[in-house]
Formats: structure tokens, sequence, C-alpha cells
């Protein structure tokens, strides 16, 4: 048995010794204990407290750590991202800075569809690769949970391709992973004008495989005007939830078109972007148990309004905060980066960022019994932070690693 006790924490933040999902004015409390100890034991949480009230021989630990002048935080919980992809996609990133917009690069078979003919002509194992690589360094960045989407298959090979390499990443990492399967991301080229085929590709020829070999956990439907209608969301869904998948909505990035109410009506576990919301939409989404994940850093990179946290958490909705890595509209995975957008760009206080990030997001995957918070028996899962003065320091510091190390499951990656 193996015992870890880290010792002279400066700050640890984040405890909570009852589980509950944050919403409105709950977002901005975080507990926190100065000059703490923490104690390990097989990679899960033991005991915490002041080192005051430490009683405990040294003899007792296999291993010790210093934390003299650091902070300790639960590591980022990073509930929305497609990082299996074979190609960045710089060149569009050049064309909207020349004044295409998303929608206007997508209608020219750039955006997903691009991403999916590369996708499809790389082989499973150098996917894999490179999806490990981007997944190393985002844990470095502090990640310890991800949720990962397939959507640039677009094809029964493609997807089943992409959920397999996920299947991997799951089996092989210390980061927790989750599986969402988005065969509904767009239409492939070859059912542009046959919307009614691609559907019934997802559902009788996907989603049964999917089910069989259990290779996704939840399913996700780009809900928006020019890729999938309510209704068409409604219908997929239906299907997923057969075979025992729950929503996980892209809704309301570009549009408002009715994705909120059809979220809420399916059950759905949450509902991702938000940039654009009409006040009845965050009305009655803050009155549903939906949680509302905002990705400020894909507003950041296509120059979207900013999603209405404020007004958000003000009318009592749930809010988690994520990264969106991918290579169209957020090809950084830095969840840092992320909580520093939310506090600088969507008004949210660093407590309520740091909550969302944490806490929120673990309950964005249904992994709230095992991480995002300093509670015992959940996974040893840590943020080390250089000394830093406040918390607040973390966001407004941005642009520089604060992180001194990480550990997951009880080991310093
Ligand atoms: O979350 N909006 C839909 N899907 C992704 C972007 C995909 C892409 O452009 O490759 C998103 O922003
Ligand atoms: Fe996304």
């Amino acid at each position: 048995m193996s015992s870890i006790l880290i010792k002279n924490i400066k700050l640890l933040a984040g405890i909570r010794e009852d589980n509950f999902l944050l919403r409105g004015k709950q977002l901005a409390k975080l507990t926190t204990i100065k000059d703490a100890f923490l104690i390990v034991q097989d990679g899960l949480i033991a005991a915490y407290g002041k080192m005051d009230d430490f009683v405990y021989r040294n003899s007792d630990f296999s291993w010790q750590v210093e934390a003299i002048g650091q902070t300790v935080l639960p590591a980022w919980c990073d509930s929305h991202t497609h990082i299996v992809f074979a190609d960045s996609r710089e060149e569009e990133f050049i064309d909207k800075i020349k004044g295409l917009s998303y929608a206007e690069i997508a209608a020219r078979g750039g955006g997903i569809l691009n991403s999916a003919k590369r996708l499809n002509a790389t082989p499973e194992n150098e996917l894999f690769n490179l999806a490990c690589d981007r997944l190393d360094e985002i844990s470095k960045q502090g990640t310890g949970a991800i949720e990962i989407k397939s959507g640039y298959g677009l094809s029964t090979e493609g997807e089943l391709k992409m959920l397999r390499v996920i299947k991997r990443l799951k089996e092989k990492s210390l980061v927790s992973v989750k599986a969402t399967f988005l065969g509904a991301h767009t239409y492939p080229v070859e059912y542009k004008d046959n919307h009614q085929g691609y559907i019934d590709l997802i559902i009788n020829e996907m989603l049964p495989v999917i089910a069989q070999e259990k290779l996704a956990d939840y399913i996700d439907v780009f809900c928006e005007t020019g890729f999938f209608s309510t209704e068409e969301t409604e219908k997929i869904c239906q299907a997923g939830r057969h075979y025992g998948l729950k929503p996980k909505l892209h809704v309301n990035q570009l549009n408002s078109i009715g994705g909120i109410a059809t979220g809420i009506k399916l059950d759905a576990i949450s509902l991702d972007h938000l940039e654009i919301m009409t006040d009845e939409d965050v009305d009655i989404l803050a009155k549903s148990p939906v949680i509302g994940t905002l990705l400020p850093t894909a507003a950041f990179f296509l120059r979207m309004p900013v999603q209405p946290a404020r007004k958000m958490i003000d009318a009592g909705c749930t809010i988690a905060i994520a990264s969106d890595y991918n290579p169209g509209s957020s090809p950084s995975g830095n969840m840092n980066f992320v909580i520093a957008m939310s506090c600088i760009q969507m008004k949210m206080l660093p407590e309520e960022a740091i909550n969302a990030a944490t806490i929120n997001g673990a309950y964005a995957m249904e992994l709230h019994n095992e991480v995002g918070s300093i509670t015992i028996g959940k996974k040893a899962n840590f943020i080390f932070t250089k000394p830093i003065p406040s918390l607040a320091y973390l966001p407004y510091s941005f642009g520089t690693n604060l992180i001194d190390k990480v550990m997951l499951k009880g080991n310093f990656i």
C-alpha cells in the first residue's frame, strides 16, 4: 500500500465535504485551508487538514512531498473537447483573418468537412499517437479528466476509428476519459441533399456497432442553422437514448434555433457553447437541471460574442467551462487560459471559474464521485502551482505558466 504525505501546502483550495452541482450564487464559494496537509493512499485522497492538526508520524508514509509556498487545487475537468483529429487548419485561420466567417468556410467545404477528409485518410495508430501527444500536453497543463468527441469521421468507418482511438486513450491514460459520439457533426458531402439518408446511417448503422462495442458514453449533435435542426437533433438523440447514450449537445453557437428547449426536453447532461442566448433561453435553462457548458476560447478564436456567463449565473443557471479543443474553433486545450478568459471576457469571479472548471466540469461528465474536488475518497488529481500571492493571480496573470507540477491518481506526471 502506498501512502503519500503532501505537507506545508500554503493554500489548499477546492475542498468539498459534500458533493453537489453548483448553481447560481453557489459557484462563488470555494473552500480553502491555509497551511495544509494532504494524504494520498493508493491514488485516492485519504485525509487533509491544517498542519497544526497533523497527528500522524512521518514513518506512516512511503513518500513525502514538500509544498512550501505552493497552492494545491483539484486538477481541471475539461468536459468538452475534440482532440482526435488528423491535422491543424491554420489555412482557415488566415481565411478568417481575411474576412471569411466560420459558416462561410464551412459552406465552401472547409471546416469540419476538411477535418473529416484528412481524418478518413489517416490510419488509426497515427491518430492515436497524435491524440496521445495532445493529451500529454494538456495533462501537464493541469487537466485530469476529459470528454472527447468523435465527429470528424462522418462515415461509419471513420466514426468507429475515432471512437476506438478514444477507447484506447481511456485505457492508457492517467487522465479520466469519457467518449461522446458526434456522428451528427455535419452532413458529409455525399449526403448534402439527402439528410434523411445520413440520419438513417447514424441510427441504423453507426449506433448499433457503437453500442455493441461500448464505444461511447454520450451522444452529441451540432444543432445549428445549416447543420442539424431541432427535429433532427431530437430524432438522433432518441435513437442514442435507446442504446443508453445521454445527450451532451452543441447548441446556440451561431444562432438560437430552439436547441436549449430541445436539450432540456431530451434530459441532456449538458448544453454546450451558448454564445447566442435569448432571455428566454437563459430563463428556461436556469429553471432546468441541465448544465450550461461555456466555451470561451471558441468564442474568442472565432471572434464571436462572449457567452453571457454573468447573466446566466445571476439567473441561477448551473455553469461549467471547457476548452472545446479542436482544430477549427479552439486550437488550444489549455484550461488555465479558459479560466482566464472566463474571468476577463465573461466576467466570472476567479472562484466561479475554478469551480466551473473542476466540480461542475466533473458533473458535466458524470465523474463527480471521482474527480473535481478535494474530497476524501476522490482521485488524487492535483495541480501544484508555483508560488502565487492569491488564487485570483491565476486568471490575472494569464499567459504565464503558473503550474509547477501535476499529480494524477497519485502519480506525478
Ligand atoms: O465545438 N461547432 C461545432 N464543432 C466544433 C468545431 C469543429 C470544427 O470547426 O472543426 C466546435 O466549435
Ligand atoms: Fe465542440
